[in-house]
């Protein structure tokens, strides 16, 4: 059997993903996708994580992107019908996770590697590495959102320069544009996020999860996912919602309170 090309390790609040293909730089292929899908599951469903790590085996790299042999081997019609879309679904779940994700950059994050940190919340870097999108290097684009979360971000004209001219930016540049939080000495990388994860999950849960689905909101991303979620569990939670529940199972018209009477309370509907 191939070795998990995703490791998961849960220590009390906080999750740890590890890219796990060293040898190759944790270039993502259609084995990595489909094994961190499986992990986003495991972990939409764990209501005891609340902080996740996202790093990459091995000294080297987080993630150098796209599995240039994988994709390279696909004809233009499956890289449009699954490829692109395969990569997309997986990052945007990510970045649609509950809970806070900290992308810990041990190493080069190029590509899609790149891009797979710009779906976390925030980024840490190692003061040593390198970061770029470097696809029109190699004749193609940014696939998996790097052309929309990278202007987001850090604006339109640094993401074109980057874009663009497909460089290798090192992290005190990236930590001045706002594309990583903050700089860290390799040595102390770890412990730093870490500390951060701890910090976080300290906090009320809840609060913390909705904070980032509102922050989100307002970068325009998954409003309908915040605002139906939060209506929806409001009105769910009063008293008018018990009613008109009740009301259905009894088959008669509802009397509802709205605002006017007491209505924070379910338990006399
Ligand atoms: N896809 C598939 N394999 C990759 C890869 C990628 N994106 N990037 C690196 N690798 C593999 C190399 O082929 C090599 O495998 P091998 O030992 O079996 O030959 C291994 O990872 C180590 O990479 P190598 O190029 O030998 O290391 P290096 O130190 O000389 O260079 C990089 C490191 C990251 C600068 C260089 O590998 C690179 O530019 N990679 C491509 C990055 C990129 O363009 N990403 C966007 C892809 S769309």
């Amino acid at each position: 059997m191939a070795p998990k090309r995703i490791l998961l390790d849960i220590d009390g609040p906080i999750a740890t993903i590890t890219l796990n293909r060293p040898d190759k730089l944790n270039a993502i292929d259609p084995l990595m996708l489909e094994h961190f899908e499986d992990v986003l599951h495991d972990l939409e469903q764990n209501p005891s994580v609340r902080v996740v790590l996202i790093m990459g085996s091995g000294e080297r790299a987080f993630c150098v992107g796209a599995d240039i042999n994988a994709w390279t081997a696909l004809n233009p019609l499956d890289m449009w019908a699954s490829w692109t879309r395969n990569g997309h679904r997986v990052f945007e779940r990510l970045a649609r996770l509950r809970q806070p994700v900290i992308a810990v950059l041990n190493g080069y994050a190029l590509g899609g590697g790149l891009e797979l940190a710009l779906a976390a919340d925030i980024r840490l870097a190692a003061a040593d590495i390198e970061l770029a999108l470097p696809e029109v290097k190699i004749g193609t684009t940014p696939g998996w959102a790097g052309t929309q979360r990278l202007p987001a971000l850090i604006g339109s004209a640094r993401a074109k320069q980057m874009v663009f001219s497909g460089a290798r930016f090192n992290a005190q540049t990236a930590e001045r544009w706002g594309l990583v939080n903050e700089v860290v000495p390799r040595d102390a990388l770890m412990a730093k996020a870490k500390e951060l994860a701890n910090d976080i999950a300290l906090n009320a849960p809840i609060s913390v999860q909705i904070s980032k689905q509102m922050i989100d909101g307002a970068m325009g991303q998954a409003v309908s996912i915040a605002l139906e979620s939060l209506a929806g569990a409001l009105t769910a939670s009063i008293a008018d919602g018990a009613e008109g529940i009740a009301a259905f199972r009894e088959h008669r018209l509802p009397h509802f309170k709205g605002l006017n009477e007491e209505n924070n309370d379910d338990s006399e509907a």
